[in-house]
């Protein structure tokens, strides 16, 4: 086929080139580039067949017309992905890509050397290097390969959804096992939920994160990978054990660890998630925020799966991660979210759990019954922060109203783990029926002191202190919206705490943790 052939072909066999390449050709190569007026031999398909699968480059079309280069690099991630600026130099094809997630890098360099006759490609998206040689394809390959774009529909009415009157509780996998994670492990985790006392504490859900897909099928349905051999024997063992289940997916082609989106499937999966059995859905945003970059598309795109997750008459609770992007907190109830996260992503360690828990835990106006601020999970038991440290993290997500997510190998509880996990006084907190998200009413120092009204008159207390040094302050009615305080209890050890206004010493980076009562 000739050049010019194949180019045409190329157009045809998908319409979206004409889009995807306009752009490029309006930005031109550089003025230092000069003009290439042959048809350069890069021009053609090139397939790439083991690129690592995080950005998964599948095929990479280059064309020469009238000088002027455009191409683009098609992606597992982010489907097609434009050329910027293509030029050839030295025998050296140089672009650059968008590059979103990355302030500091909008845009990324990529090269392309023939070597061989393979394309030797090389180049970076967000976290992910590109270092992978393609062979020579044909139209019909480049067809084969197209991306296909998923429509995505027009916001639909807000969906009455109430799922979570208080905040969810439960376990996931992903802060211990991240995607290593098996059908024997979740089962495990369900009967630890039970031998411990944390089901009877409260915690419900067992949820799987990312790790779990497989393949689709000739019909597009979703299968679990082999790690997990029957998903409706698994959400079976779960509820026979008095608990929940929950499963994760993502809006985007591919989830955040790489695995099976949504894509073009929603109501695919939302069907095949309630016929699972599953009670809970946490829908992360991933590589989807390539197709829906804007408040008003990832709005719809969340609606999208709100709606199908309705559709199935099943009872499924919709929590919502992309990372607090759009005031999420204002419209993630109308799209039938119960939670949505307010931050990227916890690590076990203080300065991450602090940075969140503090300034990160979204605007307290959001929460309240049936729509949380969720501030990520916990890494209580993870073993990376001090007892101090972790009863901070814990009275932090109690104080904020936060869903209570376990984090780490239930198995692997220690007493100390369990006791704050369980403290019946802490979760009651956090589970107040009137759902007021706490928030800070005074910072002096490294202290901070929180409030929050519970529904039976009585306020939470919390002096934080997040210095590096012991710390000492003196709570006051005031700090609880009260005039006068008459009795205090300790939410760690249950026993009243005596002399209210008394000037207390907090440990560094600990906490003191009150519920007063008065008027
Ligand atoms: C992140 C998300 C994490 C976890 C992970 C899975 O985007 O914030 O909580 O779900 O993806 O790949």
């Amino acid at each position: 086929m000739s050049r010019a052939l194949f180019t045409a072909a190329v157009l045809a066999a998908a319409p979206i080139a004409a889009t995807a390449l306009a752009p490029v050709s309006a930005h031109a190569a550089p003025a230092h580039a000069a003009p290439v007026h042959a048809a350069n031999t890069f021009d053609g398909v090139w397939l790439f067949d083991d690129a690592p699968p995080n950005p998964g480059v599948t095929m990479m079309e280059v064309t020469t017309r009238g000088g002027v280069i455009a191409g683009r690099v098609t992606t597992h991630w982010y489907g097609p992905i434009a050329m910027q600026a293509p030029h050839v130099e030295n025998g050296v094809l140089h672009f650059t890509t968008r590059n979103i997630n990355d302030r500091e890098h909008p845009t990324r360099d990529w090269s392309v050397v023939l070597e061989d006759g393979k394309a030797h490609l090389k180049g970076q998206i967000w976290e992910s290097a590109i270092d992978s040689k393609g062979y020579r394809g044909t139209s019909a390959d480049a067809r084969a390969r197209a991306f296909h774009f998923a429509p995505l529909p027009p916001l639909g009415q807000p969906i009455p959804a109430h799922l979570a009157a208080t905040p969810p509780m439960g376990w996931s996998s992903w802060n211990k096992f991240a995607d290593r994670i098996d059908d024997k492990t979740v089962r495990a985790m369900a009967d630890a939920m039970v031998s411990t006392g944390l089901r009877d504490a409260g915690y419900r859900y067992i949820n799987i994160d990312d790790g779990w897909q497989g393949e689709r099928d000739a019909q597009g349905v979703l299968h679990p990978n082999a790690r997990f051999p029957d998903m409706k024997a698994l959400a079976d063992y779960v509820h026979a054990r008095g608990l929940k289940i929950g499963i994760y997916s993502s809006q985007g082609p591919r989830t955040c660890a790489g695995y099976e989106g949504s894509y073009g499937h929603v109501q695919q999966d939302a069907q095949t998630f309630a016929a699972w059995g599953f009670d809970y859905l946490k829908y992360d945003l991933c590589s989807g925020e390539w197709f829906y970059p804007d408040a008003d598309t990832v709005k719809r795109s969340y609606h999208e799966m709100g709606a199908a997750l309705a559709a199935t008459g099943r009872p499924i609770v919709f929590s919502l991660c992309e990372y607090g992007r759009f005031d999420v907190g204002t419209w993630g109830r109308d799209v039938g979210g119960q939670l949505w996260r307010t931050t990227g992503d916890i690590t076990d360690d203080y300065a991450t759990m602090a940075r969140i828990g503090f300034d990160k835990n979204g605007d307290p106006a959001w929460a309240g019954p049936h729509g949380w601020n969720d501030p990520d999970m916990l890494e209580v038991g993870n073993g990376g922060m001090s007892p101090d440290e972790y009863r901070t993290h814990m009275a932090l997500w109690a104080m904020s109203a936060a869903p209570l997510m376990m984090g780490h190998d239930l198995r692997e509880s220690t007493g100390e783990t369990l006791a704050l996990l369980t403290n019946p006084r802490v979760i009651a907190i956090d589970r107040d029926s009137k759902g007021i998200q706490g928030k800070a009413v005074r910072k002096v120092g490294t202290m901070e002191v929180w409030a929050r009204p519970l529904a039976d008159g009585r306020v939470a207390l919390a002096l934080f202190n997040r210095g590096e040094a012991a710390a000492s302050l003196a709570p006051s009615a005031q700090d609880a919206g009260l005039t006068t305080v008459s009795g205090a209890q300790d939410v760690w050890t249950g026993q009243a705490s005596a002399d209210f206004g008394a000037t207390r010493t907090v440990p560094a980076h600990g906490v003191i943790l009150l519920v007063v009562s008065g008027h």
